[in-house]
């Protein structure tokens, strides 16, 4: 996605709109904002022009002599247009296909996906008037989002709040993403495990789980029905994915057995602990013991047992090594009877553990290495998503 156009109508959530305009930019997206008139007494054009770079428009009209027609300047090589928030009055007008201000007009004459994010009072939002206009939208294609329930700025309880600006990021970036995963059950995995020695302590790893997760949530993008089984991290859930929380090695080997039959993908991104204490104390242990030797036992090897079963599901690793990345990745991927690993050396700076960066190389069967340059996890998962749809197809 190159360029949204944000209406922006008259509701008093327009105040976080420069918020949803601000995901975007820093996305590298161009950002056009167009207000209504109504919009434009909640927040100025001047904020938004701020923030986008790009001159905001109210009216119609030009005031410039020899300006093009400016809904279809504005609409020009647009991919999206996100309507939020949109008021009962321009869901109305959208329905009826009126066209009586800019925004009314840029909807009519867009060609991209439209994205509309109603906000209203309870009653409005329950009015057959309303539900008839929004069920209407949905049956033309508009990507309609569901409000959130909470306290409106009317002061009452009930459904038609604004939902929080990420999640509107991200439905308006599901709308726009190809949908090369539509339908398929996909397993992901993220996170350490926690392996316990007595209530207050354990072996674990850094893992963060932001690779599992991004790649849950760009699988869920993409249209995949996607199980996440994580370990403990502070990560939001992903919109529409099942998350099964699990602390051990055990408890995740349970939870993936459990939801491997009914999978067609794997991504095993979890940072699985190897070993666990073999004895795991009830009570907390106490400082005396310190000189004590602790006995480990090793956890089952959830990849290399999936491995055996595989069939024709499809299975990714992960491997974090120090060193002879690749030629370790590679006995990996055979061992494991893996159709892709993905590999980083946790020596190399902005690589692995807690960071948001990584620089992996793709090792497929047939042994080819590709090396892929340092990038942000959340574009990296697509990227392996791009290379796995190919695994699908053939
Ligand atoms: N893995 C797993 N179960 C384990 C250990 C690892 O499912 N008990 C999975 C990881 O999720 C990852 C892949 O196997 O996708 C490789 O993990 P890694 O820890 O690098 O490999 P190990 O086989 O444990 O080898 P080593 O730790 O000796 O490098």
């Amino acid at each position: 996605m190159k360029k949204v156009i944000i209406g922006v109508t008259g509701g008093i959530a327009a105040y976080k709109i420069p918020e949803l305009a601000r995901l975007f930019v820093r996305g590298g997206i161009d950002v056009q904002v167009v207000l209504t008139p109504a919009a434009a007494e909640f927040i100025t054009p001047l904020t938004f022009q701020t923030l986008t770079g790009n001159p905001v428009y109210v009216e119609m009209y030009g005031d410039r002599t020899g300006e093009r027609v400016r809904h279809v300047e504005l609409l020009e090589k647009a991919d999206l247009m996100v309507i939020a928030p949109a008021t009962a009055n321009t869901i109305g007008k959208m329905a009826l296909g009126l066209a009586d201000n800019l925004i009314s007009t840029l909807y009519l004459a867009a060609d991209c996906p439209v994205v509309v994010i109603p906000s209203m009072n309870v009653n409005m939002f329950r009015h057959p008037a309303v539900v008839a206009n929004i069920e209407m939208l949905r049956k033309r294609g508009c990507h309609v989002m569901d409000p959130d329930e909470g306290e409106l700025a009317c002061g009452v309880y009930g459904s038609g709040r604004m939902p929080e600006t990420y999640d509107i990021f991200n439905f308006a970036r599901r709308a726009v993403m190809t949908k090369d995963y539509q339908g398929i059950e996909v397993l992901v995995t993220a996170g350490p495990t926690r392996e316990p020695l007595d209530p207050v302590r354990y072996i674990s790893n850094p893992s963060t789980g932001l690779m599992g997760y991004s790649l849950a949530r760009a699988l869920s993008d993409r249209g995949a029905v996607v199980t996440l089984v994580s370990g403990p991290t502070h990560l939001r859930v992903p919109t529409g994915v099942k998350l099964v929380s699990v602390n051990t090695a055990a408890e995740m080997h349970e939870a993936v057995l459990s939801s491997f039959s009914r999978c067609r993908i794997v991504f095993k991104a979890a940072a699985v602990s190897d070993f666990r204490p073999a004895e795991n104390w009830d009570e907390k242990v106490k400082k005396e013991k310190a000189s004590m030797a602790l006995q480990l036992a090793s956890n089952p090897d959830i990849l290399l047992e999936l491995g055996k079963t595989k069939d024709d599901k499809i299975l990714v690793g992960f491997a974090a090594e120090t060193e002879n990345a690749v030629q370790n990745a590679q006995d990996k991927l055979s061992r494991k009877n893996l159709d892709l690993i993905v590999v980083n050396n946790l020596k190399e700076p902005g690589c692995g553990f807690a960071v948001s960066t990584n620089r992996v190389s793709l090792i497929g069967r047939d042994g080819e290495v590709e090396e892929i340059p340092m990038m942000e996890k959340e574009e990296l998962a697509h990227l392996i998503l791009d290379r796995t749809a190919v695994l699908i197809k053939n």
